[in-house]
């Protein structure tokens, strides 16, 4: 889509047109189109129409019942924050006393809205003028809030006295626009010098104002956290979405922690004291709990404060593994209990399959050299029951020994099951 599209989607007659159609459906898109070019819409306006009802559709679960009525961009949506993340931070700006938020690379518009609907006014900046167009959409009807075509590099940010209770959001761009990867989809960018606005940028915004905060994607290299600032990685429903770097007055604790959503609320995992924590490695025996921890956990380099948090150790050292005798519940690894430890050897398994009717066969990787996929079509599962092996390293007293871990989900209403 260009401007003019998105500008007359937004108007009267756009608005009016997409409140004809029906809730997207696949199947009936193709027949909706064609009635809409009998009744003499423009081909172009009909498709344009289309892409929004059905992004639309795909929007609600991450942006709410809201985005029944946004318009979207493909890639706007794929970068667009989920609404109660985005809630979350603009939460945190509001708490910390900042008015007004330069949201410098502000997409669609999803993050300035919640900013705006926590009550701040809103500067939102957007490279793309198309993007700007829609987020200017969006983001109509909501107070304070300006949305300007501009480059975050030239925005002139305010110094001095009128500093105060100014802040900053970014959410560089991990994209690369117009280039798409094997499935389809924007190619994403991993390396911190690819992102856009680029992080000399977002680091020069947070000397200058009292309250910023950044996101930035969850492999976000740990020696980059600058002193003084806060990096949270976040994980919601599993997924760990985001490493987030508050400076400022929205640092509530310097250094390293996590954020994991459990489907009902948010967890802060701080570092905690390990000077308690055994040393990684040890006997693992039946019955014992094996803990795994949420990838932001991982990212965020926090096993040893699950470690602390379940009084438990790590299986062998950077295996990403907390062993304990029968570790309370945490929201920040699942809970397995082991049910055997077998050797990883395809002899072995495929014994331990064919004498425990073993056939769907789910297996986890970490800190094992074994090709998983191999493994599984040596061992040859045709049973009838489910099972799960934990592939990993141990360090017994003996030495390290690769070993497959027989386990299943911690017995309900057990201490340590999520
Ligand atoms: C990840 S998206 C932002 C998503 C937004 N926070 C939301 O929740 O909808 C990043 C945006 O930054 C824009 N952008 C990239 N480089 C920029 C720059 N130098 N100045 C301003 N905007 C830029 C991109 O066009 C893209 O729309």
């Amino acid at each position: 889509v260009d401007v003019h599209t998105v500008d007359w989607l937004a108007g009267p007659e756009g608005a009016a047109l997409l409140a004809t159609l029906p809730p997207y459906e696949e199947g009936r898109a193709l027949a909706v189109g064609e009635r809409l070019r009998r009744d003499g819409v423009d081909p172009a306006v009909v498709a344009a129409a289309l892409t929004q009802s059905r992004l639309r559709a795909r929007g609600v679960t991450k942006l709410g019942p809201e985005a029944a009525t946004m318009l979207l961009t493909p890639d706007g949506l794929e970068q667009a924050s989920r609404a109660d993340v985005a809630a979350l931070h603009a939460a945190r700006f509001a708490a910390a006393g900042v008015r007004h938020v330069w949201d410098l690379g502000c997409g669609v518009g999803a993050d300035a809205r919640a900013l705006a609907d926590a009550g701040l006014s809103v500067t939102a900046v957007e490279a793309d003028p198309v993007t700007a167009a829609v987020a200017r959409a969006n983001l109509a009807g909501r107070r304070g809030v300006r949305v300007v075509v501009g480059r975050a590099e030239e925005v002139v940010l305010p110094g001095g006295a009128g500093r105060a209770g100014q802040g900053a959001w970014l959410d560089p761009a991990r994209r690369v626009t117009g280039v798409a990867d094997a499935r389809g989809r924007t190619r994403r960018v991993f390396r911190l010098s690819e992102v856009s606005p680029p992080w000399e940028v977002v680091q020069g915004v947070a000397a200058r104002l009292p309250a910023v905060g950044a996101k930035f994607g969850p492999g976000f290299p740990h020696h980059e956290v600058p002193d003084g600032a806060q990096a949270t990685w976040l994980s919601y429903g599993g997924e760990a979405l985001e490493c987030t770097l508050w400076w400022g007055d929205l640092v509530e604790r310097p250094g390293r922690d996590v954020l994991v959503h459990d489907g009902t609320r948010w967890h802060i995992l701080a570092p905690a004291d390990s000077s308690g924590v055994p040393e990684a490695g040890g006997e693992v025996r039946p019955g014992d709990r094996l803990h795994d921890p949420d990838r932001a956990v991982l990212a965020a380099g926090l096993v040893g404060a699950v470690c602390a948090a379940v009084g438990g150790r790590e299986s062998a050292p950077g295996s990403g593994y907390v062993v304990s005798r029968d570790g309370r519940a945490t929201p920040w690894a699942r809970c397995l209990e082991v049910v055997e430890v077998l050797p990883l050897q395809v002899k072995a398994l495929r014994a331990w399959a064919r004498s425990h009717d073993v056939g769907p066969l789910t297996l986890k990787k970490r800190g094992a050299w074994v090709d998983a996929e191999a493994l599984r079509r040596q061992v040859r599962p045709r049973g009838s029951r489910e099972a799960t092996l934990v592939l990993t390293r141990l360090a017994r007293p003996s030495g390290p020994a690769a070993v497959a871990l027989w386990v299943r989900p911690c017995p309900d209403g057990s201490p340590g099951a999520r």
